[in-house]
């Protein structure tokens, strides 16, 4: 399905949010998988307060900030793969489950992975294919031993794809060379045998099953001040668990509705503070994942109108001419006075463990290029969600 993107311009184009791609130093979307096989999924109370107590009593001191990025190219984590170690830098997909790397010069690309020089690799004599919602690559499928610096001290085998051709997949000057898959088996390529990197972790450590991203944006401050924003970021994965020190207040927790991508359900949107008012079955169609591989909020083309229509009404104070709010034309103001109060903040509210109350994913303006705040949350009717939303 084709789903518009919910863009504003400013000077520089200004993505109005990545929605699962990005948090606020306040917030952390907490992402947890397990093989299907579990009988304690995502879903269930008591494995969550498991997952919550377990948390608290370990530190992951070594992964804070062991993510880097740029606005709008992703965020990377180093990876060491195969023997002797060949460091790569990894882009941080949940959005796709195959783990993948660059195995053959690329414009764009300073290192690529050797096979040759690796002995513990194994081929699979198998190839593989995959798209993404931007871009494309083949490549042969194999194994070789992994670990991540500043991750875990544990090395592990785990499937990796060779790619040896790409079309619109590499940045130029994003820095990373792969992609780490952290969904589930359900969407790796060719098909749901091809174990991904965490299950394969899963099975051969004692890790638990649970790990959560920081993810901070351009390095804003709780001022949200535009002058703040750099364009290097730095972030955080914790592997095995949520790191106390990453956030204040109550952690919020989603309900995974299916274990493919980590697809939840959007009970609310609003546009400062009023409600978009549509079906919520709307909102969710054909699916609503979370996705810390892209940087903007996608939303299905009716939500979509409906949204910019919301935006252009809260913002009549200001003249634009029509072409900004088909995504046609720039509106410039002279940097640093960027007028971003008459533009409004969206909300998204998602669906809370207990269904009976959702909380709110609240997006500012200025915090274009990345930012979520978890600002509140409300209760709502269970019974309205479970019939109309799903
Ligand atoms: C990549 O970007 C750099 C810096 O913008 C530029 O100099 C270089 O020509 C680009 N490389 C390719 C292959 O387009
Ligand atoms: C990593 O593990 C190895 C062996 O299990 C151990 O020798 C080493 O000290 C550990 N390193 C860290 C940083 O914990
Ligand atoms: C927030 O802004 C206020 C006033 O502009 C300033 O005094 C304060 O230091 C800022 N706080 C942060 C964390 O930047
Ligand atoms: C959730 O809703 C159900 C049914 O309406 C009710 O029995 C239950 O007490 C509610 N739970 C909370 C925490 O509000
Ligand atoms: C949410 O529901 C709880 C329990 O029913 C109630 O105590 C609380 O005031 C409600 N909060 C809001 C914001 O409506």
């Amino acid at each position: 399905m084709r789903v518009p993107r919910l863009l504003l311009y400013s000077c520089a184009l200004v993505a109005l949010l990545p929605v699962p791609c990005s948090g606020a130093v306040l917030l952390r979307v907490p992402l947890r998988q397990g093989p299907p096989s579990q009988p304690a999924g995502p879903r269930g109370p008591s494995s969550s307060a498991r997952t919550r107590r377990g948390a608290s009593a370990v530190k992951f001191v070594n992964m804070i900030d062991n993510l880097r990025g740029k606005s709008g190219q992703g965020y990377y984590i180093e990876m060491a793969v195969g023997t002797p170690p060949q460091k790569l830098n990894i882009l941080v997909d949940t959005g796709s489950s195959n783990f993948a790397v660059s195995a053959a010069s690329h414009p764009f690309l300073h290192r690529y992975y050797h096979r040759s020089l690796s002995s513990s690799y194994r081929d699979l004599g198998r190839s593989v294919y995959v798209p993404y919602t931007q871009g494309r690559w083949e490549g042969e499928l194999g194994t070789d031993l992994l670990s991540i610096p500043h991750g875990l001290n544990v090395s592990l085998r785990a499937n990796i794809a060779a790619i040896t051709q790409s079309d619109r997949f590499f940045i130029n000057g994003s820095n990373w060379e792969g992609i780490l898959g952290l969904a589930y088996a359900e969407i790796a390529r060719p098909d749901e045998t091809l174990e991904p990197f965490f299950d394969s972790l899963l099975r051969q450590t004692s890790v638990p099953d649970v790990f959560s991203l920081q993810l901070c944006g351009a390095g804003f401050t709780q001022n949200y001040s535009w002058h703040t924003i750099k364009d290097c970021v730095g972030s955080s994965q914790i592997i095995g668990g949520i790191d106390p020190s990453l956030y204040v207040g109550e952690l919020w927790y989603t309900p995974i509705r299916r274990e493919w991508y980590y697809e939840v359900i959007i009970v609310r949107i609003e546009v400062n503070g009023q409600d978009l008012n549509m079906d919520c079955k709307e909102y969710n169609y054909d699916k609503s994942i979370v996705d810390s591989g892209t940087t903007n909020l996608r939303l299905p083309r009716k939500v979509f109108q409906a949204a910019v229509k919301a935006i252009e009404a809260a913002s009549s104070t200001e003249q634009f001419p029509s072409g900004f709010w088909l995504g046609e034309q720039l509106v410039c103001w002279q940097a640093g006075s960027t007028p971003w109060h008459i533009f409004p903040v969206i909300s998204l509210y998602l669906m809370s463990e207990n269904t009976n109350q959702s909380f709110r994913i609240s997006i500012l303006p200025q915090v274009l290029h990345s930012a979520i705040r978890l600002a509140s949350h409300t209760n709502t009717s269970a019974k309205m969600c479970k019939v109309r939303c799903l």
